[in-house]
C-alpha cells in the first residue's frame, strides 16, 4: 500500500546557485509553498526573481519491500526545475505551472539522502510563456507543495472518473492507469457519497495498463449544482491475493455541462448565463508562493464577495487548492495551458503539449472545470500546433469542449467553442458558435483604488454595461471580465508602478467600485447587498456639485435620507440596464436636500427595502475624516505549518466605519508570537486600506497583532496556531 507525505518542511535555500557540496551553513532553512524572494505590493522589477536557487533536504529513508518506488511529487516550480539526489541528475523539466513527477528511486539509497533542485526562475525563452513579453509576471521557486509517494511496482498512476448519462440513467465509467498490467490482480472501487457511505462497487482484473471499471446500476445521485454542489468520491484499490496493495481516491461530481451553438451554456441541463472574472495567481510580496488558505480563500471571494459563477484561470493551470475549493462551492472553471500571445519554435511547442497533457491528467475530475483551454492566449493562427492541442485534449477527456482564447475575429476555429477577448465595451457578433466572452474591460479602462469618483463609478459601469448586453444576447454563453484581482506585470503593461491595475479588487484582494456592482448582482435571498459608489464628500465632484449619485445594490428600492430630510425612494435603472438581474441605482436631486442643511447635518442615510421591508442601512457622515483604525484578520487561527497564512486588512474609517477615502496614512503593525508579518511594514496607507500577511511558524499557540497609525487608538487582533493535523484547519 502506497504512502503519501507531504514534502515541504525542512529545505534548506540559497538565492544562488551553488555547487552540490557547498556547506549547508550557506543555506536557510525555509518551508513550501516558498518565493525565490519577498516584493513590495508595486514596483516589482522582473529581473529581481530571474535567478537560478538552490533549494537542498536531507531526508532518511528506509527500503520497504512493499513499495518500493519513491517518486517526488512537484505541484509546481516556476519555471524550469533540474532535480539532483545524492549527486545524480535525475530529471531536467521545463514548464511552471503544472505538476510532475520525479522518480528518485534509481538514486535513493538506504540511510541518509541529499535532495537538490535548482530552480531556474529566469524568463526562458524556451519555456512557455515566454520567448516574447508577457504581461504579468511570472516569478520564481518551488511556490506550490511537494509530495514523497511510495508505492509497488504495480501501482495506479491515474483514475479518471467520467459520470454518464447523468440527468437520465446515471452510470460511471472508471478509467485506471497502472504503471504495469499485473494480470494476478485485481482492481476493486467503491463509489462514497458525501456522507462517506458506500453506495456501490465495481471490480475488474489488472490485466491491461489501462483498465476501465463500469458502475451501470446506480442508485439515484445528487447533482453537482452552483448552490449544492454534491461530492462523491470513487477509491480505486489494488489487491493482491485480497490483500490492499495500492489506493487511490478522486473526488467527483455528477453533472452535465454543454455550450450549445445559439443557445449558450446549460448546466444540467438548465440554461445559465456564464457571469465571471479572469483570476492571476499573483499576491502581493510573495509572487506566485500561496498557501492553500489563500488560494481557497480566493475561490471564496470570487464566489461569495463577487458573486461569480465562473472564473478563468488566466494564463495557465493554477492551484489544485483553488479548483477543490471552486468544486467545494460550486464555482465553474474556464481553466487553460500556460502562454501568452507567442507560440515558440517545436521544443517550446513540446513543452507546452506536455503542460497541457500534465493539467487535463490532474485536473479531469474537477466538476468545476467546464472547457479547457487549448489554444495560446491571444496567439496568431497555427492550424498545426492547434490540432495538436485540440486532439491532445480530446484524446485525454472527451466528457469536454476545448476552447481557445483569441482577440481578432477572423481567426480560425478549430475547438468546440469559440472564445473571444472582446474589447469593443460591447458584445462583437463572431460567425462562429458557440460563443463566450473570456475578457473585456482590463487595459480599456486601469483603475486604481485612489482613483477619482467618476473613473471609479465609470470602471464600474463599463463593467454593467458589457454584462448588460451579453445578458440580453442569447447567443453568448456569457461574458468573464477581466480581471478580478490587479497584477503585477512587466515595465511594457500596466501602470507606472508596474502593476495592472484591471482588477475589481486590488492586488490586496480589498474592493473597488466595480466589485460591488458584480456583488450586487447576486440574489438577496443569498446576501443584501447595498453599496454607495461615491464618496459623500461633497466639494471632490468636478463643479462642486452631488447632484447624483450611484449605488448598487440588489435591493428592491431604496429610500434616501440626508440630515432630517428624505431625498426620495429610488429604483433600479432598468431602462438603461434592462437585462440585469440587478440594474445600478441613480439617486438625484441631492443639491436640494443639502440645500438645507448646514455642514454638520448632511450625514446620509440609506435604506434598501426588499418587499416593502426595510433590508440594509448605509450611514455616511457628512465628516469623512478618519476616526478609527480597523485590523481585520481573515482568520482567525491557523496552521502551525511554517507556511499558514491569512491576510492582515486594515482600514481607515470614518465614524460609522466607512472607509475614509482621503486617509493618507503610515500603519506600523507589530505581531508577539510564533508568527511572521509578511510585507511592507510600515506601510503607506493610500485611499483608507492595505494588507500585510501573518505566516505561521512551527510551534501553536496565540499570536497577538497589533497595528497603529499617529493620531488614532491602536487595533489589536489574535490570531491562534494549531499544530498540525489537529482536526480541521479553522
Ligand atoms: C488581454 C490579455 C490579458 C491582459 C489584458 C489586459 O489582451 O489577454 O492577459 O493583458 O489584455 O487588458
Amino acid at each position: 500500500m502506497r504512502t503519501l507525505q507531504p514534502f515541504n518542511a525542512g529545505w534548506l535555500y540559497v538565492a544562488d546557485q551553488v555547487d552540490l557540496t557547498a556547506p549547508d551553513e550557506r543555506f536557510q532553512e525555509i518551508t513550501l509553498p516558498h518565493t525565490n524572494r519577498l516584493f513590495t505590493h508595486r514596483n516589482v522589477d522582473c529581473l529581481d526573481y530571474q535567478f537560478v536557487s538552490t533549494y537542498r533536504k536531507h531526508f532518511t529513508w528506509s527500503p520497504d519491500p512493499s513499495r518500493p518506488q519513491v517518486f517526488l511529487d512537484f505541484d509546481g516550480v516556476m519555471l524550469a526545475a533540474t532535480v539532483w539526489l545524492n549527486g545524480v541528475l535525475l530529471v531536467e523539466h521545463l514548464g511552471g505551472f503544472a505538476p510532475f513527477s520525479v522518480d528518485l528511486t534509481p538514486a535513493l539509497v538506504p540511510g541518509e539522502n541529499t535532495l537538490t533542485v535548482f530552480v531556474d526562475s529566469r524568463e526562458r525563452a524556451d519555456v512557455p510563456p515566454f520567448g516574447h513579453r508577457v504581461d504579468y509576471l511570472a516569478f520564481g521557486g518551488i511556490y506550490r507543495e511537494v509530495s514523497l509517494r511510495s508505492v509497488p511496482t504495480c501501482h495506479i498512476d491515474n483514475v479518471f472518473v467520467r459520470p454518464q448519462e447523468v440527468l437520465s440513467q446515471p452510470r460511471l465509467e472508471v478509467a485506471v492507469r497502472l504503471s504495469q498490467p499485473a494480470p494476478d490482480l485485481i482492481l476493486q472501487a467503491r463509489l462514497i457519497d458525501g456522507q462517506g457511505a458506500v453506495i456501490a462497487t465495481s471490480q475488474g482484473a489488472a490485466a491491461q495498463p489501462d483498465v476501465t471499471l463500469h458502475f451501470d446500476a446506480l442508485p439515484p445521485v445528487t447533482l453537482w449544482t452552483l448552490e449544492q454542489p454534491a461530492l462523491y468520491t470513487v477509491e480505486v484499490a489494488l489487491l493482491a491475493a485480497g490483500a490492499l496493495s495500492d489506493m487511490v481516491s478522486s473526488r467527483f461530481g455528477f453533472r452535465t455541462a454543454e455550450f450549445r451553438p445559439e443557445r449558450g451554456f446549460f448546466l444540467n441541463g438548465q440554461r445559465l448565463k456564464l457571469f465571471g472574472l479572469n483570476r492571476h495567481q499573483i499576491y502581493p510580496y510573495i509572487g506566485v508562493a500561496a498557501p492553500a488558505r489563500l488560494q481557497r480563500r480566493d475561490a471564496e471571494i470570487l464566489k461569495f464577495e463577487l458573486g461569480c459563477n465562473i472564473v478563468r484561470t488566466s494564463h495557465y493551470p493554477q492551484s489544485p487548492h483553488f479548483l477543490n475549493r471552486c468544486d467545494e462551492i460550486g464555482l465553474l472553471v474556464f481553466e487553460e495551458f500556460a502562454g501568452w500571445n507567442h507560440i515558440g519554435d517545436e521544443a517550446w511547442q513540446q513543452v507546452a503539449l506536455t503542460e497541457l497533457r500534465a493539467m487535463i491528467e490532474r485536473d479531469r475530475n474537477h466538476p468545476c472545470i467546464v472547457l479547457w483551454g487549448v489554444r495560446i492566449n491571444e496567439s496568431a493562427d497555427n492550424e498545426a500546433f492547434y490540432t495538436r492541442t485540440n486532439a491532445l485534449a480530446h484524446a485525454l477527456d472527451n466528457t469536454r469542449p476545448t476552447g481557445g482564447v483569441r482577440d481578432f475575429l477572423s481567426s480560425a476555429f478549430l475547438e468546440d467553442v469559440y472564445t473571444y477577448n472582446d474589447f469593443s465595451n460591447s458584445v462583437a457578433e463572431p460567425t462562429q458558435q458557440p460563443h463566450l466572452i473570456t475578457e473585456f474591460a482590463g487595459h480599456m479602462f486601469p483603475t486604481k483604488s485612489w482613483d477619482g469618483e467618476e473613473r471609479m463609478v465609470d470602471h464600474a459601469l463599463l463593467h454593467a454595461r458589457v454584462h448588460n448586453r451579453q445578458m440580453g444576447n442569447d447567443r453568448v454563453a456569457g461574458a468573464i471580465g477581466w480581471a478580478a484581482f490587479d497584477y503585477n506585470t512587466h515595465i511594457e503593461f500596466g501602470s507606472g508602478d508596474r502593476i495592472c491595475h484591471h482588477g475589481v479588487m486590488d492586488i490586496f484582494r480589498l474592493p473597488k467600485w466595480a466589485a460591488w456592482f458584480y456583488e450586487s448582482q447576486q440574489s438577496p435571498a443569498q446576501r443584501v447587498v447595498l453599496r454607495l459608489a461615491a464618496h459623500w464628500a461633497l466639494g471632490d465632484s468636478a463643479g462642486g456639485a452631488a447632484d447624483s449619485m450611484l449605488l448598487f445594490s440588489n435591493c428592491d428600492e431604496v429610500e434616501v435620507t440626508v440630515g432630517e430630510q428624505v431625498v426620495g425612494r429610488f429604483q433600479p435603472n432598468r431602462a438603461d440596464y434592462p437585462n440585469l438581474p440587478h440594474p445600478p441605482i441613480t439617486v438625484s436631486g441631492l443639491n436640494r436636500a443639502l440645500a438645507h442643511h448646514r455642514y454638520q447635518h448632511r450625514d446620509l442615510r440609506v435604506v434598501g427595502y426588499l418587499a416593502g421591508q426595510p433590508a440594509a442601512q448605509l450611514l455616511f457622515p457628512a465628516d469623512r475624516l478618519p476616526r478609527r483604525l480597523l485590523l481585520t484578520p481573515d482568520a482567525d487561527c491557523l496552521v502551525a505549518d511554517g507556511a499558514d497564512m491569512t491576510r492582515l486588512a486594515f482600514h481607515l474609517v470614518d465614524q460609522f466605519d466607512n472607509p475614509a477615502p482621503f486617509a493618507i496614512k503610515i500603519v506600523t503593525l507589530e505581531v508577539e508570537g510564533e508568527a511572521d508579518l509578511i510585507g511592507e511594514n510600515p506601510f503607506p496607507v493610500v485611499a483608507s486600506s492595505g494588507a500585510l500577511y501573518l505566516k505561521a511558524r512551527h510551534r501553536p499557540g496565540v499570536v497577538r497583532v497589533t497595528a497603529r497609525t499617529e493620531g488614532l487608538p491602536a487595533a489589536t487582533a489574535t490570531v491562534e496556531l494549531l499544530a498540525p493535523g489537529t482536526g480541521e484547519p479553522c
